[in-house]
């Protein structure tokens, strides 16, 4: 048995690991140290609370732990990068769902908890902790599961709307207060409940009117959410290391989702209220695709160009991802590089769907970190690239954010594919990208279409280059 002083200094070590896990987190370089130091940091965190005297039975953890343990581990094995946003957006659903279940037993039994009043009641601090954690943790819940929903395909990505809808919002929203005041003042059950109904309710009809393609950016803010919540419940355990993992979940989601509203060229209010990026499944809806003439061309016409060409930037998008064929790609690269050819690849902040999609698909095929660059390095570029390779990406390339101010995407940073001297477009069809948007690029005198699935053509390519 740890001595508190010594369980203090633990907790802290973890906390250190797991500050210095985020640190990795965020470059390629560095990620897999920074995922190393973060399952360092939760295992000694872990294995220091199971240690600590409140905890009495093991049979029930050692259970848990198991089983959830083999749903993880299949999970991680099964499930495709592309579904990656959905994966996350359940594991947030049961982050908040621990934190209301902790809190309806701490509220059962304060005793058990140790935080108990001398008249067995709850002192008034421990009541407002456990309203928070409660209504944080049931809106991050029913929320995330309607996001799951909506980016696995179960419900429809487009947004639902109705009449007075902020209006339902605010009166449930005051009416979820007044219960947890009522709650606060007298510890009574009816309230307790009723507030924890209402914030399920709330975390339905907050996401229903947000469109599938701002579903990423609200699996974020849930991600902070699920993170206030757990330092929530933190304090009401007296537990350290738990508000400080819950305040650095909480403060980097927020972090994150307001760096993807900027990549994105939207503000975080004007993504919560929702509307943008309904369902875009049912094909173009532009006018102007299909209507348009375009240059196709074959593998083998692309190969010739690539080949002749000094230096290449690739441009990677969702397609990309959908169709697995970063190591095609990777090969194809291989051979190029042999030939003499200079080739970088252009990453766009929100390509794919999920930040650092295309960063985690590219060093999946060991492409090196050193022909990798972010937008505001590579954009300059683009004007003395003999070819700018598109394969699977779409809105991230569209000139339209820039030169139409009628478009939803209308000041979105964007790549400067257009400048390059030769444009080659790998995609399958003129279909739009998430945005639902028609992409003049795609009609430009310079750019040649090759439309087949990524992977193949990868392959087809790399085929004619050897
Ligand atoms: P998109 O604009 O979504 O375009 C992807 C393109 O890939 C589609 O036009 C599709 O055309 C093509 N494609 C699909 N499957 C393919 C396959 N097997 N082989 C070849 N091509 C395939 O992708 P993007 O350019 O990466 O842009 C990302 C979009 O997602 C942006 O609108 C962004 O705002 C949004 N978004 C991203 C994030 C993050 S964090 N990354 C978060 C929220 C929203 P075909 O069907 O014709 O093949």
């Amino acid at each position: 048995m740890l001595s508190v002083n010594m369980v203090a200094m633990a907790y802290l070590a973890a906390s250190i690991l797991i500050i210095l896990a985020l640190k990795g987190l965020s470059s390629p370089v560095s990620a897999r140290r920074g995922n190393t130091f973060g399952m360092l940091g939760m295992g000694i965190a872990a294995m220091v609370t199971l240690q600590l005297d409140a905890v009495q039975n093991y049979a029930w953890i050692v259970m848990a732990i198991a089983i959830g343990g083999i749903i993880g581990g299949v999970a991680a094995r099964k499930v495709p990068m592309t579904h990656m946003p959905q994966t996350v957006a359940f594991m947030h659903s049961m982050v908040g769902l621990a934190a209301v279940l902790i809190a309806v037993s701490a509220l059962y039994d304060p005793q058990a908890y140790g935080i108990a009043a001398i008249d067995g009641g709850l002192h008034m601090a421990s009541r407002i902790e456990l309203f928070l954690g409660t209504f944080i943790g049931a809106i991050t819940f029913t929320a995330s599961l309607i996001a799951f929903g909506k980016l696995q395909g179960l419900l429809s990505g487009k947004p639902l709307v109705f009449a007075g809808q902020h209006w339902v919002n605010l009166i449930l929203g005051i009416s979820m207060l007044i219960c947890g005041v009522i709650f606060c003042m007298t510890q009574a059950w009816l309230p307790f409940l009723l507030m924890l109904a209402i914030a399920l309710m709330l975390g339905v009809l907050l996401i229903v009117p947000i469109g599938g393609a701002d579903m990423p950016v609200i699996v974020s803010m849930l991600n902070s959410y699920s993170g206030w919540a757990a330092a929530g419940i933190g304090f009401t355990l007296g537990n350290n290391m738990l508000i400080i993992a819950g305040a650095l979940v909480g403060s980097s989601g927020a972090i994150l989702s307001y760096i993807m509203c900027k990549a994105m060229n939207r503000s975080l209010i004007n993504v919560l209220l929702g509307g943008f990026g309904g369902d875009t499944s049912g094909g173009v809806s532009s006018q102007s695709a299909g209507s348009r003439p375009v240059k196709a061309g074959s593998a083998e016409d692309a190969a010739f160009l690539i080949q002749n060409s000094r230096s290449v930037i690739i441009v990677p998008g969702y397609g990309l991802a959908v169709a697995r064929a970063q190591h095609a790609l990777k090969e194809m690269v291989d051979v190029l590089l042999k030939q003499g050819v200079k080739v970088k690849f252009a990453i766009h902040p929100v390509a794919g769907r999920m930040p650092g999609h295309m960063n985690v698909l590219l060093a999946e095929a060991d492409v090196p970190y050193d022909l990798v660059f972010e937008m505001d390095e590579i954009n300059s570029e683009f004007s003395d690239a003999d070819v700018a390779l598109v394969i699977g990406a779409n809105d991230v390339t569209n000139p339209a954010a820039k030169t139409d101010p009628a478009s939803p995407i209308y000041g979105m940073p964007i790549l400067d594919v257009g400048k390059a001297q030769h444009i080659i477009v790998v995609k399958r069809s003129l279909s739009p990208g998430y945005a639902g948007l028609d992409n003049d690029l795609f009609y430009m005198d310079k750019t040649m279409m090759l439309f087949d699935d990524a992977k193949k053509a990868c392959e087809a390519i790399l085929q004619s280059l050897e």
